[in-house]
C-alpha cells in the first residue's frame, strides 16, 4: 500500500499534508506536516491538488484559503470541540452579547466549522489557532473591546491568565464583566489531563518538566512548566532532548517525539489520550481514496457553500494578516 500510495500521489501530482496528531503510517508519507496554523499557511501556497489528513475543519480551512485547488480528505472526521460550537447556539450567544450592549470582537478558534467561522467573520471577528491565540486576543483587547472566545473555554481562560486579564464563561454569574467571555466548549482529549497526574509525576520524579497544550484545563495549565501549541511543544522538546518530561497532549504526537527526540518523555495521563477523530484516517483509507481518484471516482472532495465561503474567508484572512 505504501508503494502504491507514493506512486499515485506522484502520478496525479497530489500534495499530501498531515497534522502532527496523525498516525505514524500517514505522517511518514506526508509532503507537508505541521500544526493547524503551519498547515493553513503551507497549503495556502499550493497550486496542485491536495489530500489533507487531519480533521474536517482543517480541510475546510485549506479549501477556503485556496479555493482553486481540489482538496480531498481520506476521512471527513469531525473534531469533537468543533461540533460543540453549534451554529444556532453561537448565533444565540452573539445575539445575547449584543442585547447586553457589550462592545466585543468574536474570535473563533480554528477548531470550528466553516459556518461558525462565517458567523464570526460577518460580525467583524476572526479566527485564531493555539499558536497565535495570545497575539489575536491582544489585538482585539488593544482596541478597547471585550472578546467573545469560542468554542474552547479552556484556551480562552488560559490566554486570559497569561495576559493577566479576566475571563468568564457565558451565562455564569457576572459573566458580562469579564474581558474574555468564553463559549462553553472544550476538547474531549485534553480534558483527560488532571492535576493529580501532575502531582503523581512531580512526586515520583522531582526534576520532571510538565509540558501541556493550552486546551488543557486552567487547573492543569497553572501547574505546568511549559504551555504551548503543538509546534511550540515540539520546539521545546527539541531544545531539551534529554530532560525528563510529562506531556499533556495527543498520543500519536507525544509518542513520536519520545521515539525520535527524547526517550525520557512520559504521557501525562493514566489513560491513552488518543484523538478518535484524528485516528479515523488510516493508511488503508488514504490508499482507497487514491485508488478512487485514479479510477475517476474521487470522493470526500472538500467543498464549502458559496454563502458561507465569503465571510469564513474574512475571518481566516484577518488572522493570516496578523500572524
Ligand atoms: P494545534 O493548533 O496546536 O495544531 O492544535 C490543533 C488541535 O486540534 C489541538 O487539539
Ligand atoms: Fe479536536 Fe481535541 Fe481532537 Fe484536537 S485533539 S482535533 S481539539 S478533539
Amino acid at each position: 500500500m505504501v508503494n502504491k500510495v507514493k506512486e499515485l500521489l506522484k502520478k496525479h501530482n497530489i500534495t499530501l499534508a498531515a497534522h502532527y496528531y496523525q498516525k505514524d503510517e500517514i505522517f511518514e508519507l506526508a509532503d507537508l506536516t505541521g500544526d493547524s496554523l503551519e498547515l493553513a499557511k503551507k497549503t495556502k501556497a499550493l497550486k496542485n491538488p491536495l489530500i489533507f489528513c487531519g480533521v474536517s475543519f482543517m480541510g475546510e480551512s485549506a479549501k477556503i484559503l485556496n479555493p482553486d485547488i481540489d482538496v480531498y480528505m481520506p476521512k471527513l472526521a469531525s473534531c469533537s470541540m468543533a461540533r460543540m460550537a453549534e451554529e444556532g447556539k453561537v448565533e444565540e450567544n452573539i445575539k445575547l452579547l449584543k442585547e447586553k450592549n457589550i462592545d466585543f470582537i468574536p474570535i473563533t478558534y480554528i477548531n470550528s466549522s466553516a459556518k461558525v467561522k462565517a458567523i464570526v467573520g460577518e460580525n467583524g471577528g476572526l479566527t485564531c489557532t493555539s499558536s497565535n491565540a495570545k497575539k489575536i486576543v491582544s489585538w482585539a483587547l488593544n482596541q478597547g473591546k471585550k472578546v467573545f472566545f469560542l468554542p474552547d473555554k479552556n484556551l480562552g481562560q488560559n490566554v486570559a491568565s497569561m495576559m493577566g486579564v479576566s475571563s468568564s464563561i457565558i451565562g455564569e454569574k457576572d459573566w458580562e464583566k469579564a474581558d474574555i467571555i468564553c463559549y462553553d466548549g472544550h476538547c474531549s482529549v485534553h480534558q483527560l489531563f488532571m492535576p493529580e497526574h501532575v502531582e503523581f509525576f512531580k512526586n515520583r520524579y522531582p526534576d520532571i518538566k510538565i509540558v501541556v497544550h493550552p486546551e488543557c484545563s486552567p487547573e492543569v495549565v497553572k501547574l505546568a512548566d511549559f504551555v504551548g501549541s503543538t509546534s511550540q511543544i515540539l520546539k521545546y522538546v527539541k531544545e531539551h532532548p534529554n530532560e525528563p518530561m510529562a506531556i499533556g497532549t495527543e498520543f500519536n504526537f507525544v509518542n513520536r517525539m519520545k521515539k525520535e527526540i527524547n526517550p525520557n518523555i512520559f504521557i501525562l495521563s493514566s489513560t491513552k489520550p488518543e484523538c478518535p477523530s484524528m485516528n479515523e484516517t488510516t493508511l488503508k483509507e488514504l490508499y482507497d481514496l487514491l485508488v478512487a481518484i485514479d479510477e475517476g471516482r474521487a470522493y470526500n472532495v472538500v467543498n464549502v457553500d458559496e454563502n458561507v465561503k465569503e465571510n469564513a474567508l474574512k475571518a481566516l484572512n484577518r488572522m493570516m494578516e496578523l500572524s
